[in-house]
């Protein structure tokens, strides 16, 4: 059976902007069905208003001091809605989360993916394993685990990286087109750009999420999606003779938050700041000590949440390997200033405060994990790890812009920016409508072979309207905005790739 999602209510933005902190029981008029919506500061929680005993109704605990916890009317069972956990009877059961998601217009959904677990159809119990034979192992910034080879998650993420990613991928193309690669059915298409790229891999398989995807008799994998960003973020599920891995890296909230417990390794993201918001920002409120304060808060949250998330799975060993990106072109440094990324080693000594009998492991560039090593010696983890040699350099100290530059430089000259009107037929592409856009090309960096009078600055104004309700300011490249422009990429690409400066006056969220 696939995963699907389910909208089971939804709340206009004049109900969400009353919604007071607490419990709340609604209602879904149209099939009469209950749920319960806890609000605490920026953290909602919901679940079906059915108790796990025999389907009883919850209503509000008069008893309940910390108004948090509801009560079964049929037999008293207790359930702390901030938690999910029934307190009544102590520790038993936990109710199942239903996603919480906000649209575009500050409106809320409760969303249901079903069925919600579905790594438990066709449980396996674990086997022995020998030395050698699941090893995770640190190569060259990415995370492999030597039992399997599955490319099963190809997120378009920053410009840059996503210029370095296809050229990997034509690497990989040139030496084995057949390599089998596994995508979930997402929405908006993994290898979207894949035909214009030239790239040619010639067994991608889309498969559905939720379901079990046998590789060998003793390896399975299972995509599951993202409650946040459903249409593009994925996460999987690795099981090889009964022992998972759980792979959780870019993903807002992994299955809706339920997630496979006691797994033997979960790898995650840790950084945060994998967006142009707020650092590309500025005018009105985005001061540098209100970005500054914003960027410190939003950190300190992904923290919190992942240690939490992490305390409630109780993996065996926790291992934050994703977000040792950094912005290195000297054009960057604004950037690199202040879009300050989290340490995972923070990371794991909270989730250690939390839950001591996790074991955490941030893996140094070479290091290798051995699962065997692990289960005979659970008492001394390290003895399953090789570290690499003392010094090991985790980020690399120099880079070679020419291998980006010199591709993007390539769109400068094309024949289709002799006609001016590729600015307001690429931004009508892109969906920018009913407001004005002014956008200022810089050029920066400037390319070696270009002459002087191609650096001035550009200005243009476009799409006046009348009575304009917003007014956009773009500052962008030159060189990357015509790339963008050329090969028919999102506009999506400059913005999270920190390849533009914006202004917004008034300062209104717009989602095309
Ligand atoms: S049905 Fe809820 S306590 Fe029995």
């Amino acid at each position: 059976l696939a995963q699907a999602s389910k909208i089971l209510l939804s709340l206009t933005p004049s109900e969400v902007a009353v919604l007071k902190e607490g419990v709340h029981f609604l209602r879904n008029k149209a099939d009469g069905k209950s749920y319960i919506l806890y609000k605490e500061e920026d953290t909602l929680r919901a679940c079906k208003n059915m108790c796990k005993h025999q389907g009883g109704l919850f209503i509000k605990d008069i008893e309940d001091l910390t108004g948090r916890c509801v009560r079964c009317t049929k037999h008293n069972w207790k359930l702390d809605v901030s938690t999910m956990k029934y307190v009544n009877p102590p520790d038993s059961f936990c109710q199942d989360d239903l996603v919480v998601e906000m649209d575009e217009n500050n409106g809320l959904l409760l969303v249901e993916l079903n069925p919600p677990n579905p790594w438990d159809t066709e449980p396996r119990t674990s086997e022995n394993l020998a030395f050698g034979e699941v090893q995770v192992r640190n190569s060259q910034g990415c995370l492999f685990a030597s039992v399997s080879c599955l490319l099963s998650k190809y997120h378009e993420l920053h410009l840059p990286l996503f210029l370095s990613s296809y050229p990997t991928l034509k690497k990989l193309a040139e030496k084995r087109p057949d390599v089998p690669i596994y995508v979930g059915k997402t929405e908006r298409p993994v290898f979207w750009f894949l035909d214009q790229s030239g790239v040619k891999l010639t067994n991608i398989n889309i498969v559905p999420f939720g379901v079990w995807q046998q590789v060998d008799k003793n390896l399975r994998f299972m995509i599951l999606m993202d409650g946040v960003h459903p249409e593009m973020d994925t996460c999987i599920i690795v099981e090889y003779k009964g022992h998972k891995i759980l792979n959780t890296v870019d993903c807002t909230r992994p299955n809706g938050g339920t997630l496979p417990e006691k797994v033997d390794i979960m790898m995650s993201d840790f950084a945060g700041g994998a967006s142009g918001f707020p650092m590309t920002f500025s005018g009105g409120k985005f001061t540098e000590e209100w970005k500054a304060q914003f960027i410190k808060t939003e950190r300190k949250k992904l923290l919190n949440y992942k240690a939490q998330l992490v305390a409630n799975l109780k993996p065996k060993i926790y291992c934050p390997f994703a977000g040792y990106f950094v912005e290195a072109h000297p054009s960057d440094k604004y950037i690199k200033e202040t879009n300050l990324k989290n340490d995972p080693d923070e990371l794991n000594r909270q989730i250690r405060k939390k839950s001591s009998d996790i074991s955490t492991w941030t893996p140094k560039p070479g290091a290798i994990l051995d699962l065997k090593a692990l289960h005979s010696n659970p008492f001394s983890f390290s003895l399953g790890i090789s570290d690499p040699p003392a010094g090991t350099k985790i980020f690399k100290e120099s880079w070679d812009f020419d291998l980006y530059l010199n591709v993007l430089s390539v769109a400068i000259e094309d024949e289709v920016f002799r006609y001016p009107s590729w600015v307001k037929e690429y931004y009508t592409w892109a969906g920018f409508k009913g407001y004005n856009l002014v956008i200022r090309v810089l050029e920066q960096p400037v390319p070696k072979h270009l002459t002087s009078d191609r650096h001035s600055l550009l200005d243009l104004v476009i799409f006046p309207t009348e009575n304009p309700p917003i007014q956009w300011s773009l500052e962008e490249k030159v060189s990357i905005m015509r790339h963008v422009v050329k090969h028919g990429l999102l506009w999506d690409d400059l913005y999270i790739g920190f390849q533009n400066r914006l202004q917004r006056d008034p300062d209104i969220y717009h989602h095309q």
